[in-house]
């Protein structure tokens, strides 16, 4: 008897991709041509000097690429673990914090599972909250865009959250939370709560490690993109008391930090003060544009405490953003959050580049036409 060999219909193949992943859109971050100053993710404008690359590419050369990495790179775990004050044991690293996000999701989501987020926040939480298929309560913010830290306390008990996730300071408002804040929304938690302190680096409020010692529930989540200025490497890490960080190694992707991402950032880290350096540099760019947009006729700002800075103007911000860009300036279109229409954000660039950025920003902020809904 004949075999069919008809090829399956393409949407006989798709219907077996789960709906909660067809709903989704894909993650995308636009990069037009003719792009000189890149102030649009919120990275470190800093890339690592000739001088220290050069030592890596001797170090990469000893790496013996045939073999497989340790299961953690243990080395950068004990060097993550002396730098922050706390136990390896207490350690997990991935790759990139955003890989992380993704094994909380395996580890600790079932579908249906109450889980709290605050609005607005970094997206990725809700895609993976989603893509998990949890019953979602968002808590919107206060007037001022900050966080309101009772109303996460209550949701959070009212709902028995299983997760509840704070950024602190928060992309995309940058406003952090106090120790306080952040305690009183962990004590109403049964459930876990994570701190990402992607911005800590930033943060005058400081972080919120010492609430391991009293609240086992408290995971916080780190990045080494932002200050640390490696968001090309991918190299993310949690700290969390050691059962939890047991349970998660079961969930974690194998081998997921490679061994010239392990070299890269233990050099970075044994030139902690060049990261200060240059934390202190992005601090003292934010300040400079803050003023010079306050100083901007019609513009507002949202004074932030991370290494980027959201504003308002009278004309339309995707207009705005166009020229920008037509000026070779990327900044982000805060658009896609409902709370934050009309917004734009800008990164801490070089001293160079905050001024093409103001320049620019004049010039198109004169040439357009105001918003005619504003
Ligand atoms: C709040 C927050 N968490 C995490 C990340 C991403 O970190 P990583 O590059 O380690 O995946 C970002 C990046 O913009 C962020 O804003």
């Amino acid at each position: 008897m004949a075999v069919d060999t008809a090829p399956t219909p393409i949407d006989d193949v798709l219907q077996h991709i789960r709906p909660a992943v067809r709903e989704r859109s894909e993650y995308t971050v636009d990069m037009p041509s003719g792009i000189d100053v890149k102030l649009n993710q919120n990275e470190s404008p800093f890339d690592l000097s000739e001088e220290m690359k050069e030592e890596l590419l001797s170090a990469y050369a000893q790496v013996e690429m045939n073999r497989y990495p340790t299961e953690q790179p243990e080395e950068l775990r004990h060097a993550l673990a002396e730098y922050d004050g706390v136990d390896p044991e207490c350690i997990l690293v991935g790759n990139g914090s955003n890989e992380i996000t993704y094994t909380f999701g395996l580890a600790f989501l079932d579908p249906g599972d109450p889980v709290v987020l605050p609005r607005p926040m970094f997206s990725l939480y809700e895609k993976v909250m989603r893509l998990q298929e949890t019953d979602l309560t968002t808590v919107p913010p206060r007037d001022n865009f900050r966080f309101d830290a009772e109303a996460l306390a209550a949701a959070a008990a009212e709902t028995e959250a299983v997760l509840t996730v704070l950024t602190t300071p928060n992309n995309p408002t940058g406003l952090a939370m106090t120790l306080d804040e952040i305690e009183r929304v962990v004590t109403a938690s049964s459930g876990l709560v994570v701190v990402d302190e992607a911005y800590v680096e930033f943060n005058p409020e400081g972080t919120a490690i010492e609430l391991l010692d009293r609240h086992p529930n408290v995971l916080i989540l780190r990045t080494l993109s932002k200050g640390f200025g490696l968001a090309g490497v991918r190299l993310g890490y949690l700290i969390a008391h050691p059962e939890v960080v047991r349970e998660l190694m079961k969930a974690r992707l194998p081998f997921m930090v490679d061994r010239f991402a392990e070299q890269t950032a233990l050099a970075v880290l044994r030139r902690i003060d060049r990261v200060e350096e240059r934390v202190r540099r992005m601090q003292a760019s934010i300040e400079t544009i803050t003023e010079a947009l306050q100083a901007m006729d019609g513009v507002e700002v949202v004074p932030s405490q991370a290494n980027f800075v959201i504003f308002t103007t009278p004309v339309p911000a995707d207009a705005l953003q166009d020229r920008l860009a037509d000026r070779g300036v990327l900044v982000r279109n805060m658009g896609g959050y409902p709370e934050l229409e009309g917004y734009l954000r800008v990164s801490a660039g070089t001293e160079t580049e905050n001024n093409a950025f103001l320049a620019a920003l004049e010039k198109s902020l004169h040439e357009l036409p105001p918003d005619p809904a504003a």
